[in-house]
């Protein structure tokens, strides 16, 4: 059985004393639920404060970019390694929004995965078509070479101790959700393509939905057979909005 994970990506936007009023919430009403994980990935310079509200808690937390390269001369870069001394648990890698804004090619996300591997922090692999993409019936060819790009680097060993988010690039901060079904046969293509290299480790991986999840559609996602939770943007800075979407994701 796999657990479903709730995880929270706050993008740009926080600050100390709102991000503190939403920890301390979130960790108070996670104490009331079972049978799922939760995580937040904040900005860097929030990570200190998630370390020291969250450690001992069930939530858990991590960042949502990371370098490619370990150190060096590599000026407003953030490493794997420093991520650690913070307690991140997860990072965010190959965001659409990334791709799409800052250049990130499928060669640098596969790089940027396997250095979250090294460190032994868990990648949240996104991966997801643009409208274009979709009408011109390329979702699964798009799909399939940003998760075989990773594949290519750290093999499928490496993609098991990761969690994959579709994301679909037309459903990010626009209302627009794809359908459960939509959703559930992008989910279900993933894992029979990845089946075709490692069944157990297809049937095992986490591989969570993501956009515009939000209290009132997380029931119906989450009740798909292949989607284990969600990778939440707007809705995770909301607590009443989150914490029902963590409830959705109860086993
Ligand atoms: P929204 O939930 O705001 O659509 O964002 C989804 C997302 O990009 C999560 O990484």
């Amino acid at each position: 059985m796999r657990l479903k994970l709730v995880a929270g990506n706050w993008k740009m936007h926080g600050s100390l004393a709102g991000n503190q009023a939403l920890l301390t919430a979130l960790v108070s009403q996670l104490e009331e639920l079972n049978g799922m994980r939760c995580a937040v990935c904040v900005p860097f310079p929030y990570l200190a404060q998630a370390q020291a509200s969250l450690t001992g808690t069930k939530l858990a937390w991590g960042a949502q970019n990371l370098s490619q390269y370990d150190k060096g001369a590599f000026t407003g870069e953030v490493s794997a390694s420093m991520l650690l001394e913070f307690g991140c648990s997860y990072v965010i890698v190959g965001h659409s929004e990334r791709r799409a804004l800052f250049g990130e090619t499928d060669a640098v996300v596969a790089v940027k995965f396997a250095a979250a591997l090294a460190a032994g922090i868990t990648p949240i692999l996104c991966v997801g078509e643009t409208l274009e993409e979709r009408d011109a019936g390329r979702a699964e060819s798009v799909i399939a070479r940003q998760l075989d790009a990773v594949i290519a680097g750290s093999g499928m060993v490496g993609l098991a101790k990761s969690v994959i988010a579709y994301e679909p690039v037309w459903a990010i901060g626009t209302g627009k959700t794809a359908s459960p079904e939509q959703a559930q046969a992008v989910h279900a293509f993933i894992r029979r393509k990845l089946a075709t290299l490692d069944a157990d480790i297809a049937a095992a991986l986490i591989i969570q939905y993501g956009g515009s999840v939000k209290a009132a559609n997380a029931a119906e996602l989450f009740s798909q057979p292949d989607i284990d939770g969600g990778l939440i943007g707007g809705a995770s800075l909301q607590v009443d909005e989150f914490m029902a979407i963590c409830q959705a994701a109860q086993g």
